[in-house]
C-alpha cells in the first residue's frame, strides 16, 4: 500500500468498509482458518468506493468486534448515568504508609567459627548489612573441600544486585519508585511521567516530559514484519506466546543494535540505549494492540501520534478504523494509573530474568523477550486470571463460609491472597480496590465485586489468614477491572507487560553501568554419581529402577500412517 496506511486507505461505517478517494489498491488477503481468499483492486480517484465486507476474515473480525461489546455487556449492571458523562476519575484519596527510617550504617564483622576445624573466619559486613557469598569460598575443611556455598533455591535470601529504582518493604505494605510512594505517583502521576522517573532517576521537567513523549511516540511504529509474524500467528493462540515472538522478532529487525553483530561495546553509548529504551516503549502498545486484534481476526491499526500514551493504546484497540475516535477520558485515566501501578517492582522473577540474560552481553529485545517468557508463568503473571474463575466458581456471597472452609482444609488456595514479599496489604491492591468503582461507574457494575469484597471481609478476619499474614495481592482486584474494560482473561497479563517494561528496561540499563555486573552464572552443589567408567553397549545391564525413556503418546495421525504401507 505504498506510504498509505490502512486507514488511509479504508474506512468503515457501520458493518460496512469504504475505500478512500485516490487510493490504488491492491489487496490479497487469505486466512488461515477460514481458508477464504479475497482478493480486490481498486484505482479510486473520484470518490469513495463501498466495498462490500464479503470475505469470512471480515466476518469475523465484525463479529469478534460484537463479541467484545457483548462481554462488556453481559456481565455488567448499567453504570449510574450521572458519574458516565463525567470527564475525571474522583481523587482516589490514598495514603501511603509512613514506614521505619533508613537502615542506619549496619557496616561490621562477622565472626564466624566453623566448628568442624575450630577455626575462626572474619567476615566483612558492608554498611547495607549483606556479606559477599564469595567470603565464605575461604571456609574450608581442607581436603576435597573448596570452601563453603550458600544453598538458596528460589533466591529466598540473595540479592545478586544493587539497585536504586523501587524500594518494597513487606511487613509494612511500602512501595516506592526512586522514592516516591506508589500511592502518591497513581493519584497524581501519569504513566509518562513515572516510566521516565523510572528510568532516569528523577520526575521530569515540563521540556524533559514533552521531549519523552515525543520520542516514545516516535517509535511507536512497528516495523510491518513484526506485523506480519503476529497476523500469521493463530487468532486463538496466547496473546504472551505471541508478545514472547514479537519481542524477539524486534530483536531480527533491529541489527543496528545488536552487540553480536555490532560489538560487545555498542551499548557504551548513551544514545543508543536512549533509542531502544523509547523504541520498546513505543512499541510495546503498537504490539499488544496488533496482538488483541488479532484475536479477534481484524488487521493492526496505526498508531496515532496526536494521542497520550495509554489513550493511544486504547485508539488502536477500538477505533475500528475511525481516525477520529477518541476513548473515554475516564477510561483512558484508569488504565494509565493500572500501567503506574505495574511499572516496576524490583527483581522479581521476569526483571531478573532481563539482568540474567543481560549479563551474557546478548541484545536488550531477546533480554526482554525471555523476561516476557518468566512473566507468562502462571506463577508470576497470571493469577489474576485464577480470581476471576474463583470468584466466578463462588458466585454469591452466601457460599463464601463453605469455600473458605475449603481453603482452610487446604482443599485449594485463596487466589489472589498472600505474596513472598508483601506480610501486609499490598499497596497496589488498595489503590486497585478504589479503582474498580470507578471502572464500574462508566461501563457498568461486576456483580462479582460484591463477592470480592465480601470474601476480602471474611478472610480478613479469619485467623487462618491472619495468622499466615495473607492480604490481597495486586492480582486480586486487576482482574475485575479488566474483565469490565471487556478484555478476555488470557489478555490480562500482556495489559501487565505494557507497563513492565519500564522496569526491564530501568534494570537493563542500571545493569550495564554497574561495575559489579558480571555474567550470571551461579553454582550448583553436584549430589550425582561420582566417577563410572565406560562401559560397550553390550556389556550394559538396565535395573528396573532406572530412569528411562518413557512411551511416547502416539498421535491418531501417526497411527494412520504407521497402518498404511509404503509401496
Ligand atoms: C503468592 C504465594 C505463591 C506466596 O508463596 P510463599 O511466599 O512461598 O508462601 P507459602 O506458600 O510458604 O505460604 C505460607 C503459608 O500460608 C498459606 N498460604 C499462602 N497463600 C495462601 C493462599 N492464597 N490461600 C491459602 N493459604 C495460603 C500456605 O499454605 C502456608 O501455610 P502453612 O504455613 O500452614 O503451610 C502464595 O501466597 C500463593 O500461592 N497465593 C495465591 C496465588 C496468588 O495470588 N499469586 C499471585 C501473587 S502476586
Amino acid at each position: 500500500m505504498g506510504g498509505q496506511s490502512y486507514q488511509d486507505i479504508f474506512f468503515q461505517k457501520g458493518n460496512d468498509l469504504f475505500i478512500s478517494p485516490f487510493s490504488i489498491c491492491i489487496l490479497i488477503t487469505r486466512d488461515p482458518h477460514s481458508h477464504s481468499f479475497f482478493t480486490f483492486f481498486s484505482h479510486s480517484n473520484t470518490a469513495s468506493q463501498h466495498i462490500k465486507m464479503s470475505t469470512t476474515e471480515t466476518q469475523t473480525s465484525q463479529q469478534a468486534a460484537r463479541n467484545r461489546l457483548a462481554t462488556l455487556t453481559a456481565h455488567l449492571l448499567p453504570s449510574t448515568a450521572s458519574s458516565a458523562s463525567a470527564t475525571t476519575l474522583h481523587p482516589l484519596h490514598l495514603s501511603a504508609p509512613v514506614g521505619t527510617f533508613p537502615p542506619a550504617n549496619l557496616k561490621g564483622t562477622l565472626t564466624v567459627v566453623d566448628e568442624r576445624t575450630g577455626k575462626k573466619y572474619q567476615i566483612e559486613v558492608t554498611p547495607e548489612g549483606t556479606v559477599k557469598a564469595n567470603d565464605f569460598k575461604k571456609i574450608s575443611t581442607g581436603k576435597n573441600d573448596k570452601g563453603l556455598k550458600l544453598y538458596d533455591p528460589g533466591y529466598l535470601n540473595t540479592a545478586p544486585v544493587r539497585s536504586t529504582i523501587s524500594y518494597i518493604d513487606g511487613d509494612e505494605g511500602i512501595l516506592r519508585y526512586r522514592g516516591y510512594p506508589i500511592e502518591e505517583l497513581a493519584e497524581k502521576s501519569t504513566f509518562m511521567e513515572v516510566s521516565y522517573l523510572i528510568m532516569y532517576g528523577n520526575l521530569p521537567s515540563e521540556r524533559q516530559l514533552a521531549e519523552w513523549e515525543f520520542a516514545i511516540s516516535q517509535h511507536s511504529a512497528v516495523p510491518q514484519g513484526v506485523l506480519d509474524i503476529i497476523q500469521s500467528m493463530p487468532h486463538d493462540a496466547h496473546p504472551m506466546g505471541m508478545l514472547v515472538n514479537a519481542m524477539s522478532a524486534l530483536s531480527i529487525f533491529h541489527p543496528d543494535a545488536n552487540p553480536a553483530l555490532r560489538g560487545l561495546d555498542i551499548y557504551d553509548s548513551k544514545q543508543v540505549r536512549d533509542k531502544q529504551i523509547a523504541r520498546i516503549i513505543g512499541k510495546i502498545t503498537t504490539i499488544a494492540a496488533a496482538i488483541n486484534l488479532r484475536m479477534a481476526g481484524r488487521p493492526p491499526v496505526l498508531p496515532s501520534n496526536k494521542l497520550s500514551y495509554t489513550e493511544n493504546f486504547l485508539y488502536m484497540l477500538d477505533s475500528l478504523g475511525n481516525r477520529s475516535y477518541k476513548p473515554n477520558p475516564r477510561l483512558t485515566r484508569a488504565l494509565d494509573i493500572i500501567f503506574i501501578l505495574h511499572a516496576e517492582h524490583e527483581m522479581n522473577c521476569s526483571t531478573s530474568t532481563v539482568r540474567h540474560l543481560a549479563s551474557s552481553g546478548v541484545d536488550v529485545y531477546t533480554a526482554i523477550a525471555g523476561a516476557v517468557g518468566a512473566l507468562y508463568g502462571p506463577l508470576h503473571g497470571g493469577a489474576n486470571e485464577a480470581v476471576l474463575k474463583m470468584l466466578s466458581e463462588i458466585g454469591t456471597v452466601e457460599n463464601i463460609p463453605g469455600f473458605i472452609e475449603g481453603v482452610k482444609a487446604r482443599k485449594r488456595k485463596l487466589s489472589g491472597f498472600g505474596h513472598r514479599v508483601y506480610k501486609n496489604y499490598d499497596p497496589r491492591a488498595k489503590v486497585l480496590r478504589k479503582l474498580t468503582e470507578e471502572v464500574f461507574s462508566i461501563v457498568g457494575r461486576d456483580p462479582l465485586i460484591e463477592v470480592a469484597v465480601a470474601l476480602e471481609k471474611i478472610a480478613l478476619s479469619d485467623e487462618y489468614f491472619i495468622k499466615r499474614k495473607l492480604y490481597p495481592n495486586v492480582d486480586f482486584y486487576s482482574g475485575l477491572i479488566y474483565r469490565a474494560m471487556g478484555f478476555p482473561p488470557e489478555y490480562f497479563t500482556v495489559l501487565f507487560a505494557i507497563p513492565r517494561m519500564a522496569g526491564y528496561l530501568a534494570h537493563w540499563r542500571e545493569s550495564l553501568d554497574d561495575p559489579d555486573t558480571k555474567i550470571m552464572r551461579p553454582q550448583q552443589v553436584y549430589v550425582g554419581e561420582w566417577l563410572r567408567h565406560y562401559t560397550p553397549v553390550q556389556e550394559r545391564t538396565v535395573s528396573s529402577n532406572t530412569d528411562k525413556l518413557g512411551q511416547l503418546a502416539i498421535s491418531n495421525a501417526s497411527k494412520r500412517r504407521l497402518a498404511g504401507s509404503g509401496v
